[in-house]
């Protein structure tokens, strides 16, 4: 087998394929022949030592392949060696073979293709799973996605188009917002020239906003839930602000991490506010949840109301290219690695 592997924290730079044999599947484990994998903002983190879920480096990291059933391990029923499937996993995912437990391996949909299959378990299930299970979005309402250009960005615009009404600020730099208008983005907002949250109370005449998306972390985090009207609803997903365009930086890490908000339940009853985290690495295993959701996100893919954006591919050995795309904010959609 061949895989990316991180030899240590640092730039793309520190990425190297390795060959090794090919793993053996473990009781209640598939083999899956990868045909493509995900790269998620998450891998980046972790090649730069800040994701705290990252597997102790050298490590090969990936949470999401779509490929090919090979093997199956002992007392495992299925799916059949042949069938084509989409999988999550957590992690091995940057590889041209990787074993799962087969519950987490799910067939695709004939017409899908692997790097569709590959591009749709972490992105859509997380931007489902935080609209519809988390915040409850109903017609009508107010949501503001940021890195509304990045995978997750786009899947929940895309969702947001589902419903009725729904009304979506996204913010992302201004080169992109032709593109978020396309995915049904009402308001794309350039962070990078305006203050965003300035630009939204603008836009909502001063109400705010239903539901807040935050992948940033930090001071953006304050300001998101400071924009949510009554019955407003906060979902924290990530800490993009710890990363820069240049690299790790610890004064970055240690002025992001000071400006963490800490909630207080009092002031949330008052002001009728909800605050929430969603972390969908933590819920591959959750069948009971997240075979609900892929289920939907399937019947939607099928009724063409949702269809993922592939930024660019790129081969196994071409990785910290790959990873460069998206730390240096390149990408429009799904970076993924094609073995
Ligand atoms: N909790 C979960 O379960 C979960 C699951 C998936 C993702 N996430 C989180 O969701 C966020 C988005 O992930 P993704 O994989 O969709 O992102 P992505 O596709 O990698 O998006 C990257 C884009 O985000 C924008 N961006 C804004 N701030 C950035 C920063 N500090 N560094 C780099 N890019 C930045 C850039 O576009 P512009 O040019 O427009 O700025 C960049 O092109 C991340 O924080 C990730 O950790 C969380």
């Amino acid at each position: 087998m061949r895989a990316v592997w991180i030899t240590r924290a640092g730039g793309p730079e520190v990425l190297q394929v390795r060959e090794g044999p090919d793993p053996v599947p473990a009781a209640g484990e598939v083999r899956v022949r990868v045909r493509a994998a995900g790269l998620n903002f998450a891998e980046v983190l972790a090649r730069q030592g800040l994701y705290p879920d990252a597997p102790r480096l050298p490590a090969v990291v990936g949470y999401e392949v779509a490929g090919v059933v090979d093997a199956l391990g002992p007392d495992t029923s299925g799916p059949a060696p042949g069938t084509r499937v989409m999988a999550m996993v957590r992690f091995g995912g940057h590889a041209d073979v990787v074993c799962v437990p087969s519950a987490q391996a799910v067939p695709m949909p004939e017409r899908m293709t692997f790097e569709e299959a590959a591009a749709i378990p972490v992105n859509y299930l997380t931007a489902y799973h935080m609209l519809f299970r988390v915040a409850a979005v109903r017609p009508g309402e107010r949501v503001l996605v940021h890195m509304a250009a990045g995978g997750v960005g786009i899947a929940v615009l895309q969702l947001c188009r589902t419903v009725e009404g729904i009304l979506t600020f996204g913010t992302a730099s201004a080169s992109k917002h032709a593109a978020l208008r396309e995915e049904g983005c009402a308001y794309p907002i350039d962070y990078r020239t305006a203050d965003w949250a300035a630009e939204v109370r603008r836009l909502t005449g001063g109400e705010g906003l239903d539901v807040v998306l935050d992948p940033l972390g930090g001071a953006d985090t304050r300001k998101g839930y400071a924009l949510l009207r009554e019955a407003g609803r906060l979902v924290c997903y990530g800490f993009a602000n710890l990363s820069g365009e240049g690299g790790r930086s610890y004064l970055r890490v240690a002025a992001q991490m000071v400006q963490v908000p800490l909630f207080n339940p009092i002031s949330l009853m008052n002001q009728n506010r909800s605050v929430a985290g969603v972390n969908v690495g933590h819920l591959w295993h959750r069948r009971d949840l997240l075979g609900e959701e892929l289920a939907a996100l399937m019947e939607l893919y099928a009724a063409g109301a949702i269809r993922p954006r592939v930024s660019a591919t790129f081969p196994l050995e071409r990785a910290a290219e790959a990873h460069r795309q998206l730390q240096e904010r390149r990408n429009v959609g799904k970076v993924l690695l094609v073995p």
